[in-house]
C-alpha cells in the first residue's frame, strides 16, 4: 500500500497538545509528534479492538511480549527473553521511575545536555543531584562526546547514567565505539545506565542504531533499556512503551519501585503496538524516506535563504537543532518566531546548558506544512533587515 504523507490533515480540536496550546494563526513545529496518520494494519486493529466494546485492565503477558524479543533480535541480533520485558505508560514515566529507584537523595545522576527536558527535571524530583556532561558542538556543526569530561563529571555520588540515545534535540545516533567507551566508564565507576532509545527507528542512510545494551552481557547487566512504539508509528497518545531488564535483581527493584504509583498502559496501546510491530514495517519505509526528503528540503532551504541559521547534522529523530545564535533578534529566537513569524518551536533553553539561541522544529509533517513555516520564517527575518 502507498502512504500519503503529503496529505495534510487538520488536528485542531482532536485534543492535540501541540495543536491547541497556540492560536489558530500559529503553526506549530514544536512537541514531537507527528501530523501523519498512522499505518493502515495500526488502524484497523484499533477498530477491530474498539467494536468489541470491552476495555478492562490489560494484561502484560500478551503476543506483544513475543513480538517485542522477535523485534529486538531481528533488528539488533539482541536476544531477550520474555521475562526480560516490562510493559511502561510512558518512557518519562520509565526514567522517573528509575531514578526514584536507584539513587538516594544527594546522589548524582549524570546526563548529556543540551538534552531533553524531563531528563533535567527527573533528578531533582528524585532529590539527586543533576551532574552535567554537556555534547560539544564542533565547527562543522556535528556533536561529540567530551570523555574526558564524561570520566570527569562521573564521581563517587554518581549512581546512574541517563543516556538519550537517538539524543534528542542534537540528533546523534551514537556509534559503537562511543557507545562502548561511555558504557565502559560506568562499569568501572558502578554506575547503572538508563537508555532512552524511544527514537530508535526513525534513523538516516548511514547510520545504524545499537542499544548499549546488546555491546556486552556485562553491559546488559547494568542496563535498563527504554523503548516504546509512539515516536515511530505516531501513536504516542496511547500511553505504552516498556523497558527491558536483563539483570533479575535490577528488574524486582524496578518492579517494587513501580507498586502503587505507575499504572498498567493504556489497552488501546497494546493493541496498537502489536499492531504496528507486526505490520507496520512498509509503512515505517516509506515514512523514513519521506522523512529524509523533509530533512533535505529543510536543508536546502535554509542554506539557500536562511544561511545566518546553522544546521546541526542529525542521523536520526525527525527533530532539527537549529543554531540561531547568528541572527541578532531582541527576544529569543523562540519568541521572535512565534510572535513576528506565527510559528512555534521549542525554545532550545528549555534543554538546558548549550541550548541558548538554537530552536528545535519537528518536521514530522507534510512538506507543504513545513516549507510554510519556513517561508514564515524567512519573511519575518527579511522584515527586520536580514
Ligand atoms: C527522548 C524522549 N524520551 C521520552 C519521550 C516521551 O516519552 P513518553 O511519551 O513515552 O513518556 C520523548 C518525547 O518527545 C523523547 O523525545
Amino acid at each position: 500500500m502507498q502512504y500519503n504523507f503529503d496529505e495534510v490533515i487538520p488536528r485542531r480540536n482532536t485534543d492535540s497538545e501541540k495543536w491547541n496550546k497556540y492560536g489558530e494563526n500559529i503553526l506549530p513545529f514544536w512537541v514531537a509528534d507527528m501530523d501523519f496518520q498512522s499505518p493502515q494494519p495500526v488502524i484497523d486493529a484499533l477498530q477491530e479492538r474498539v467494536s468489541h466494546g470491552i476495555f478492562g485492565y490489560p494484561s502484560d503477558d500478551s503476543l506483544l511480549i513475543e513480538s517485542i524479543c522477535i523485534r529486538m533480535e531481528y533488528l539488533y541480533q539482541w536476544k531477550v527473553n520474555p521475562q526480560e520485558i516490562l510493559f511502561l505508560p510512558g518512557v518519562v514515566t520509565g526514567f522517573n521511575l528509575l531514578v526514584h529507584a536507584l539513587t538516594q537523595p544527594g546522589e548524582g545522576v549524570l546526563i548529556q545536555p543540551p538534552v531533553y527536558p524531563p531528563f533535567l527535571f527527573a533528578p531533582h524530583y528524585a532529590k539527586a543531584i543533576q551532574q552535567n556532561a554537556p555534547l560539544i558542538l564542533d565547527s562543522k556543526n556535528y556533536y561529540s562526546i567530551d570523555f574526558d569530561l564524561f570520566k570527569k563529571t562521573i564521581n563517587d555520588k554518581t549512581k546512574l547514567f541517563l543516556l538519550c540515545n537517538p539524543h534528542n534535540p542534537v540528533g546523534r545516533v551514537f556509534k559503537r565505539e562511543e557507545l562502548q567507551n561511555m558504557a565502559e566508564i560506568c562499569l568501572q565507576n558502578n554506575v547503572f545506565i538508563c537508555s532512552d532509545e524511544i527514537h530508535a527507528d526513525i534513523i538516516y542512510q548511514g547510520n545504524k542504531h545499537i542499544p548499549i545494551a546488546s555491546l556486552s552481557p556485562e553491559i546488559a547487566q547494568k542496563t535498563i533499556t527504554l523503548m516504546a512504539p509512539s515516536k515511530t508509528f505516531n501513536i504516542a497518545g496511547l500511553g505504552f512503551s516498556f523497558a527491558i531488564i536483563q539483570n533479575p535483581d535490577l528488574m524486582e527493584t524496578v518492579k517494587k519501585a513501580r507498586k502503587g504509583l505507575v499504572s498498567s498502559p493504556n489497552v488501546l496501546g497494546l493493541t496498537a503496538a502489536l499492531a504496528a510491530y507486526n505490520y507496520g514495517e512498509e509503512w515505517l519505509l516509506q515514512l523514513l524516506s519521506y522523512l529524509q526528503g523533509n530533512w533535505q528540503t529543510l536543508n536546502d532551504f535554509i542554506l539557500t535563504t536562511i544561511p545566518n541559521i546553522n544546521i546541526t547534522s542529525i542521523e536520526g529523530t525527525y527533530l532539527a537543532w537549529l543554531d540561531c545564535r547568528n541572527i541578532s533578534v531582541e527576544k529569543s529566537p523562540y519568541e521572535f518566531f512565534l510572535n513576528e513569524a506565527g510559528v512555534a518551536f521549542n525554545d532550545g533553553k528549555i534543554f538546558g546548558s548549550g541550548g541558548e539561541g538554537f530552536i528545535r522544529f519537528n518536521f514530522g509533517c507534510p512538506r507543504s506544512v513545513m516549507l510554510e513555516g519556513l517561508e514564515r520564517m524567512q519573511k519575518a527575518l527579511v522584515k527586520i533587515g536580514w
